[in-house]
């Protein structure tokens, strides 16, 4: 039996922005999914996932589920005939927007290689985890597995190349409390990243300045998180997601739950993963202002997880 874990993340700055090479900010988080892998003698396949998910979501992506676990074996040269008994659990809400799909990839690759008796370093498993993203997510950036792999507070910048992609780790003074808020609704971050090149390409007057816009903010967020200036950062999430509803990835429910995170106190509030649902991400530093906001969020019945960006690994 293999064993392997992968981060869950959540994107600070710059989701979308980043599959075209604008640097991103993303914090793993301490939630992981797990999983176990056994060779079986026949049967082909076999995924029993046992993570808790918001309503549909394991449904909505099983397909794409899939296709990823057969992009991974291929990646590692592993026959698609082989059959396999995968259980995937862990503590990663199944929110959409959290990386899910990537830290399972993660998890399941190390699982896969312990099982199939191979060593392969992280930066190959972050590799095999990235060609599993294609499934998901179309065109990936790689910020979800590079997170899901390394863990901790990371910049990011995309190679349009094709060389190695800027991974760099940012510390900060000491994590910090924010909230994810669950809009319930599931979207598709494939059909989502298409929608943003797609439009970039037709209508470059609107877009591309978004895009220059997009690669200032990140610059100042950096300096902010490494200055720990916490008012700083959640005004520049604020100006994040301005950027994100121009691209046209925000919707009604993630708006909503933005205005009432702000009105409540968060130092800043934005959109974190693909959109058109998913989740929202609120800085309130300090247990009192995260619970405040926390409560009220889950009064209008939504779904709420209680974390802290940039937690040492
Ligand atoms: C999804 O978590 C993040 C996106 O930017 C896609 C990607 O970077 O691959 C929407």
């Amino acid at each position: 039996m293999g064993r392997g874990s992968g981060f869950g993340k959540v994107i600070l700055f710059n989701e979308h922005f980043v599959v075209h090479g604008v640097p991103g900010i993303v914090s793993a988080l301490d939630s992981t999914a797990d999983a176990e892998v056994k060779k079986i003698d026949e049967g082909g396949i076999i995924v029993k996932d046992e993570r808790k998910g918001s309503k549909g979501y394991t449904e909505k992506k099983k397909i794409q589920q899939k296709e990823s676990i057969d992009r991974m074996l291929e990646a590692m040269g592993v026959s698609k005939n082989v059959s396999l008994d995968i259980w995937l659990s862990g503590n990663l809400p199944g929110f959409s927007g959290l990386g899910a799909s990537a830290a399972s990839s993660v998890a399941i690759a190390r699982a896969m290689t312990q099982e199939f008796g191979m060593s392969l370093s992280d930066k190959r498993i972050n590799e095999i985890a990235y060609e599993a993203e294609k499934a998901y997510a179309g065109t990936p950036s790689g910020i979800d597995n590079t997170a899901a792999t390394f863990g901790g507070l990371i910049w990011f910048k995309k190679n349009l190349e094709g060389g190695p992609n800027k991974i760099e780790r940012l510390n900060i003074k000491e994590p910090v409390e924010i909230i994810i808020a669950n809009t319930g609704l599931v979207a598709n971050t494939k059909e989502m990243v298409l929608g943003v090149a797609e439009r970039k390409r037709k209508y470059p007057e609107k877009y591309n300045p978004l895009f220059k816009e997009a690669e200032v903010l990140v610059h100042k967020a950096r300096t902010a998180l490494e200055q720990f200036d916490l008012k700083r950062v959640g005004e520049l999430m604020n100006e994040c997601h301005t950027l994100l509803q121009g691209i046209e990835v925000s919707c009604k429910e993630l708006d909503y739950l933005v205005k009432l995170a702000r009105d409540n106190g968060a130092y800043g509030a934005k959109m974190t993963g693909g959109g058109g649902g998913g989740c929202i991400v609120t800085l309130t530093p300090g247990k009192e202002l995260q619970e405040k906001v926390a409560s009220v969020i889950e009064k209008e019945g939504f779904k709420v997880l209680r974390t802290k960006i940039g937690i040492r690994v």
